[in-house]
């Protein structure tokens, strides 16, 4: 639609006139993540969004996706402008591990190496040891209980437990869940697995047990589509949200892609997951955010420098 491309171009021209960079995560509009790809920007799981909002030269970021990802570009660079098309787009595991009850969750177990999710708040990070993100949690617990750490996770228990299975550790967890992905259907998958014989199914760690144990490749967005791109199959089926899926199809052109069930699906509502606060991310947010210089993040001292701590820990392990 015109309007459409005069926002894209009216974004493109802002971003060049203002020197800023488009970092998008892949659950945003399509819209959003070709105007990352068209601008030197990109579009990626958490961890590479960390990564290369921190390592990029732009002192301006605008950072389309969840308000976790904004908070974790100013922690990682806090002389650059960190700006989101819109700043109520949280998570339902931000929102489900209030910084007071998690403190006093810590503090009953002193005992426990405490890691946390990307998905929290500054202040929950602040009282953790590490950070990771779907991509790399199972290789950083897997190395702690190594070392015969005891481990305090939160927020997501269907990750939680999944890493537990896979690593053997010793976790205590917090009860909190991916509103998008806990919606997945085991029993369905079942029967979509059935009517599809060779299709590979491709599954993202927030999803629960049933979900997951039925799955080809666990693993980040990043990870799940790098496995429609190699592996030989002519079908996928994806529990993830799907926003991915436009990229998966630019990718892997020639693939089928078919969406794994939710709660909701039926017939006529095939698009159930998709999570609602990524999708509050717009072109107009874009456009407003950089004209107006609305939407900037904010992480007060000391709670950035304290929740640095367990973001640069990962960055290290990773690199
Ligand atoms: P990724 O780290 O896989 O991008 O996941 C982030 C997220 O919010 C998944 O729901
Ligand atoms: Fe949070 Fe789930 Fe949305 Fe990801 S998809 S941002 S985990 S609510």
């Amino acid at each position: 639609p015109p309007q459409r491309d005069a926002l894209k171009a009216r974004a493109k021209a802002l971003l060049a006139e203002r020197q800023a960079v488009l970092v998008a995560h892949y659950y945003v509009d399509g819209d959003l993540q070709d105007l990352a790809l068209e601008t030197g920007g990109l579009v990626a799981d958490s961890l590479e969004m960390a990564r290369f909002g921190r390592d990029h030269a732009a002192q301006t970021l605008v950072v389309a996706g969840v308000r976790f990802m904004g908070e974790s570009a100013k922690i990682l660079s806090p002389h650059k402008r960190v700006l989101m098309p819109d700043l109520d787009a949280t998570c339902s595991l931000d929102l489900g591990c209030p910084p007071e009850d998690f403190a006093a969750f810590c503090d009953a177990h002193p005992d426990r190496t405490v890691v946390v999710y990307a998905n929290t708040s500054a202040a929950v990070k602040a009282r953790a040891d590490w950070m990771v993100t779907s991509s790399c949690a199972l290789a950083i617990v897997g190395h702690l209980a190594a070392e015969g750490r005891k481990i305090l996770w939160a927020p997501d228990r269907h990750l939680g437990r999944y890493i537990q299975e896979q690593t053997g550790a010793d976790m205590l967890l917090w009860n909190g869940a991916c509103i998008v992905h806990d919606e997945f259907k085991g029993l369905e998958l079942d029967l979509l697995r059935a009517e599809h014989p060779g299709a590979k199914v491709l599954v993202h760690p927030e999803s629960p047990q049933s979900v997951v144990a039925q799955a080809d490749v666990v693993g980040s967005t990043t990870q799940l589509l790098d496995a429609v791109r190699t592996l030989d199959a002519p079908a996928f089926i994806v529990a993830t949200d799907n926003g991915l899926m436009h990229r998966m199809r630019q990718l892997a052109p020639g693939k089928v892609l078919i969406e794994a069930p939710t709660a909701g699906s039926s017939a006529t509502c095939k698009s159930c997951a998709h999570c609602p606060w990524m999708a509050m991310n717009a072109l107009q947010g874009v456009v407003d955010c950089l004209e107006q210089g609305r939407g900037e993040i904010q992480v007060d001292e000391p709670v950035r420098s304290q929740a640095l701590g367990c973001i640069e820990r990962m960055l290290d392990f990773v690199k």
